[in-house]
Formats: structure tokens, sequence, C-alpha cells
């Protein structure tokens, strides 16, 4: 079964209130990432909420929304707000955008996230394209016993120099999953770095694994919006991902939409 049976009422409902048929891209938009929605032309919004089998979202002040419409001249359908595994979803749960954007056609497959920097090269505000991911985190659901068929090395690379065609610099490396919802401990993240992790982060990896296996062309773009534990002195707070995404919004926008015309 390639993917979940309940997925056709859903796509029915979508298809009713406009959702383009085979867009160019689908995006899902990590936390403070969200703006990325507003440079959609010609939207229909719809909150999670309405949409049937869409879970109930524990999201602060608002449910998430899905936001369709044009970016270039080109279809889109975006993902504003995503289910992560601690917050009580199952795997296959939080691949939800991942199955929707396959059944809707999506020529492309644009994830973004918020992750804590590990390898010490890297500054908060950095770009990073996902190469590979590490999963040694994620407990004994059978989810995790799926091949991931990697083809995220190539597209990284395809994405980095479409960066820099727009004058941005990014990052490529690899993506530690943690579980969360809590940040991690100094010494995980010291075992991380060991362990050849260059970010960390509490969401992505079972889209992409879900992404790999229905063969979908796939980016993922994670904001350094602080260092991890122990790599520079401090505590952590968690309004600094909000400042980071903020500071890189206009650059992450511009990024993104030359992806969605590019890739
Ligand atoms: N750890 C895990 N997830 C994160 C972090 C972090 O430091 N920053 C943003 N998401």
């Amino acid at each position: 079964m390639p993917l979940p049976d309940y997925l056709s009422q859903t796509m029915s409902f979508l298809l009713e209130q406009g959702l383009p048929e085979e867009p160019e891209a689908a995006v899902i938009l990590g936390s403070g990432l969200g703006e990325f929605a507003e440079t959609i032309s010609h939207s229909t919004r719809i909150t999670y909420d309405d949409i049937p089998y869409f879970p109930a979202t524990s999201i602060e002040g608002h449910s998430g929304e899905l936001i369709f419409g044009e970016i270039s001249g080109k279809q889109v359908m975006a993902f504003s707000g995503r289910f992560h595994h601690y917050e009580g979803h199952n795997f296959e749960m939080t691949a939800l955008p991942v199955y929707l954007a396959k059944s809707a056609g999506s020529k492309k497959l644009i994830i973004s996230n918020a992750v804590g920097g590990i390898n010490t090269r890297y500054c908060v505000g950095d770009l990073m394209f996902i190469d590979s991911v590490m999963r040694l985190n994620h407990g004994s659901s059978p989810f995790h016993s799926k091949p991931f068929r990697y083809n995220l090395e190539v597209y990284a690379r395809k994405a980095g120099e479409l960066a820099a065609e727009i004058g941005l610099k990014a990052q490529c490396g690899s993506y530690m999953f943690a579980k969360g919802p809590n940040y991690e401990t100094k010494a995980e993240i010291r075992a991380f770095r060991i362990m050849g992790a260059d970010a960390v982060g509490m969401s992505t990896v079972p889209e992409l694994i879900e992404a790999s296996r229905l063969n979908m062309k796939t980016v993922a773009i994670s904001l350094i919006t602080n260092m991890a534990a122990g790599i520079v002195r401090g505590k952590l707070d968690h309004s600094e991902v909000k400042k980071a995404a903020d500071s890189r919004k206009e650059d992450f926008a511009r990024l993104v939409t030359h992806l969605i015309e590019h890739l």
C-alpha cells in the first residue's frame, strides 16, 4: 500500500476547496518560517481543524493551515504547522503532509525546519541543506524499519548551487533526529557531535523517510536557530527560534521561491 486509504476522503475535500492538481511544489514550513505563506498569491487558506482526518494539533495560538495558490505563476501548496511525534502523533501521522503532497501529484517537495547547530563551524542564522540523516533516537517503532532510499545528497547539492545563484551561502550537512520535546542535554549533543551530526531537530526525518519511499524530488532546508546545548556558553531559550527565523525570513522566501522555480 503506497499511501494510507483515508487520504482519498481528505483529498476529495481539498480538491472541492480548489486544491491545485499536480502543483509545482509542496512546502512544509518549519517553526518560525510560516510567514513564507504570505508570499503566495491568489491564495486559499484552510485551517487544519476544518480538514477531514487531520488530527488536532497543539501548536500554540492556532491549529495550523494549509495554503494553496501561486508563486511566480506556479501552483503551490504549503503546510504552515506540522505534526510532531513528541505531541503524541504516531510517525505515519507526522508524515501526513508528505502523503497529501504525493496524492496531489506535487512535482517537488520542499521541507523546512528549525535546528540546533552542532557543527562548530556553523552560526545561528545559517541555512543548511540536509544531505543525510541520523535516526538513532526514535525508539522501537516499526516505522523506522522502513528502508531509507537516499536521494537527498543529489538534491542538497543541486539546491546549494541554486542558493549560490541568488547570492545565498548554505551549508550541506547531516540532521540528527531527536525525540524531544525537551532540548537535548550537553552530553547528548557531545555524543551526537562525535557521531558526525551537524545539526539536531525534532521533525523532518519521518517526512523524509516517506518522501524517499514515495520517490519524491525532495529538498530539506534547516535554519540554525540556536547552537545546540553545550556548543556555546549560555542557556537555550525557545525565543531564539523566532528571532533567528525572523532575521532570515526574506532570504528563506527568496530561496524557496528559487527552488520552486528551478529545482
Ligand atoms: N534541539 C532540537 N531541536 C531544535 C533545536 C535544538 O537545539 N533548535 C531548534 N529545534
